[in-house]
C-alpha cells in the first residue's frame, strides 16, 4: 500500500522567505527518505503556492491548494477568489475541499462543497475532501451519521458531474478529521479511527464500487509522537497534518512512520 502524508500549512508561515525555507528543508529531507511506500504533499497558503511549487519542482513533494472558487473554474468577477485554473497555473495539482475551518469560518455547506468538488475534478485537480464530527456530535455517538451526511456531497458529484467515478478513484482522497481533534492535542483511539474509516470505505463503495479504492486519511493532532499509532491502524491510508507539518523535522518523523511497508 502507498500511504499519503499531507502537510496543511493553513495561514502559515508569515512570510514568503519562511515558506521558501520550509520548502527547501522539506525537499532535502524528502531526498533522503525512502518513499517507496509513501507519497507526500504540502498545501501552502494561496499566495505562496507558486514559489513553493518552484522550490519543490523535481522533488518527491506534490503541491496542493487550500481552496478554490465555487463559482468559476477559470476567470470572472469573484473578488477574493482563486479558481481551479489559477491554482493549477501556480503549480498546485490538488486542492482541499470541506476542511472544517472552511465549514466553520466561511459557512461552507453541502451546496458550495459540491460546486468546489465538481470544479476541482472537472479541472483535473485532485481533491482531498475533509469530513468529521464536532465534539458534541462525538459525545452523542453521532459520528457515523454525520460523516454519512457529509459524504452525500461525493454522491451528488458522482451523480451530476462529467467526471467518471473511475477517474475519481485516483483523484479523490477523503480525510477524516474530527473537529475536536484539530489543533487541540486530543485524538480518538486508533480503534475508533479504524472503525470510522471502515465505515467511510463502505459508504464510498455504496456510492460506486470503484470508489472503494479511494484513500482515507486521518487528520487531527497527528504529531511525531503519535504518528506510529495511526500508521499501524487498520484502514488508515495516511495522514493530513496541520501544526506538525510546519517543522521539517516533525514532518519527517511522521513521513517515516507512514513510509513503512
Ligand atoms: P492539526 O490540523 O494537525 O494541527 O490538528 C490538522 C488539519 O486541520 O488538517
Amino acid at each position: 500500500m502507498t500511504a499519503w502524508v499531507i502537510g496543511n500549512w493553513k495561514q502559515n508561515p508569515a512570510t514568503l522567505a519562511e515558506a521558501k525555507t520550509l520548502a527547501t528543508e522539506l525537499s532535502t529531507i524528502a531526498a533522503s527518505a525512502d518513499l517507496t511506500h509513501c507519497q507526500l504533499m504540502v498545501i501552502p497558503s494561496l499566495v505562496h503556492i507558486s514559489v513553493v511549487a518552484d522550490k519543490l519542482h523535481g522533488s518527491a513533494l506534490t503541491v496542493g491548494a487550500q481552496d478554490i472558487s465555487a463559482y468559476s473554474a477559470t476567470t470572472g468577477a469573484y473578488t477574493g477568489d482563486c479558481s481551479a485554473l489559477q491554482v493549477k497555473n501556480a503549480g498546485a495539482t490538488w486542492v482541499l475541499v470541506g476542511h472544517s475551518e472552511r465549514r466553520q469560518y466561511h459557512g461552507e455547506g453541502q451546496t458550495t462543497l459540491q460546486q468546489k468538488l465538481t470544479l476541482a475534478l472537472e479541472s483535473d485537480l485532485g481533491a482531498i475532501f475533509c469530513i468529521g464530527e464536532t465534539e458534541e456530535q462525538y459525545e452523542r455517538g453521532q459520528t457515523l451519521s454525520v460523516i454519512e451526511d457529509q459524504l452525500q456531497v461525493i454522491e451528488q458529484v458522482v451523480a451530476n458531474s462529467k467526471v467518471a467515478s473511475q477517474a475519481m478513484t485516483e483523484r479523490l482522497i477523503v480525510a477524516y478529521e474530527p473537529v475536536w481533534a484539530i489543533g487541540t492535542g486530543k485524538v480518538p483511539t486508533s480503534e475508533e479511527v479504524s472503525a470510522t474509516h471502515h465505515h467511510i470505505k463502505q459508504v464510498l463503495a455504496g456510492i460506486d464500487q470503484s470508489l472503494c479504492a479511494v484513500k482515507v486519511l486521518y487528520g487531527g493532532s497527528v504529531n511525531a509522537d503519535n504518528a506510529d499509532q495511526f500508521a499501524a491502524a487498520k484502514d488508515v491510508d495516511g495522514a493530513l497534518v496541520g501544526g506538525a507539518s510546519l517543522k521539517a523535522e516533525s514532518f519527517l518523523t511522521i513521513v517515516n512512520a507512514f513510509a513503512q511497508p
